[in-house]
């Protein structure tokens, strides 16, 4: 069967990478959480000091940012680096969550990062979740999926993760952050939020991760076979 690029997109904390982890566990492949990478640049700006309206500041900054992800040796989940440290855990907290979109809105910082996103698939074989994966990074990947859920129960699953990593916030800010950044990320003028034509949508409301995956592993199979009559 042939190698793929299969792109995840959708809305916020719908477990696309929880979806992403289990296909590529499933098929050999490599997992990307995109997300992180615009969550690691935004470290880097509040940490500058930078102004993350300014996208002049902001692609100032670029250059001196390296971004790569490494595999934990316990639980095999991959963490995102930032100039050789780990800053898996810095990039989840409600501060860079409340900056992101601001930084993801600036073209500079889009096309730093998907050139990079690129290079990961240039070989195939790699599952990518994000906001604009089936649209701009890889508009010809062999599986497209879009994810939604309804937004309370997103913001539920959102606040038990972080609460389980200690971070301390409140459901309503949680909610009020998804629908914020729900918000920003459909409506910006480059690469907003949207479903690519040939996506396949994924409603997982109501669904557990094992049926999930079941679905999205025969979509890749279809896709692998590579019949033409994938979508
Ligand atoms: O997947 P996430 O929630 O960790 O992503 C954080 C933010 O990064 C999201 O609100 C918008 C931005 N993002 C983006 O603009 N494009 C992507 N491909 C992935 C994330």
């Amino acid at each position: 069967m042939k190698r793929i690029n299969i792109a995840i997109d959708g809305h916020s904390s719908c477990g696309k990478g929880t979806l992403a982890r289990h296909l590529a566990q499933q098929l050999g492949y490599v997992m990307i959480d995109s997300g992180a990478m615009y969550r690691a640049v935004t470290l880097a700006a509040l940490r500058a000091g930078a102004d993350i309206t300014n996208e002049k500041e902001m692609e100032a900054l670029l250059p001196g940012l390296q971004i790569g992800f490494q595999i934990h040796p316990d639980n095999g989940r991959s963490e995102l680096l930032l100039n050789g440290v780990n800053e898996e855990k810095s990039i989840r907290t409600m501060e860079v969550a409340a900056a992101v979109s601001p930084v993801s809105k600036h073209s500079a910082v889009r096309r730093f990062l998907v050139d990079m996103q690129r290079q990961m698939g240039r070989d195939k074989g790699v599952v990518m979740d994000g906001r604009d994966i089936g649209t701009v990074v890889f508009p010809d990947a062999e599986l497209k999926i879009f994810m939604t859920a309804s937004p309370e129960i997103r913001a539920g699953r959102r606040f038990r993760e972080l609460q389980q990593t200690g971070i301390v916030t409140t459901l309503d800010e949680v909610l009020e952050n998804l629908n914020s950044r729900d918000q920003q990320d459909s409506s910006r003028a480059d690469s907003p939020l949207r479903m690519a034509e040939d996506a396949r949508l994924l409603d997982n409301s109501s669904l557990g991760i094992e049926e999930q995956a079941g679905i999205a592993l025969t979509w890749a199979r279809e896709a692998m076979e590579g019949n033409g009559i994938v979508r």
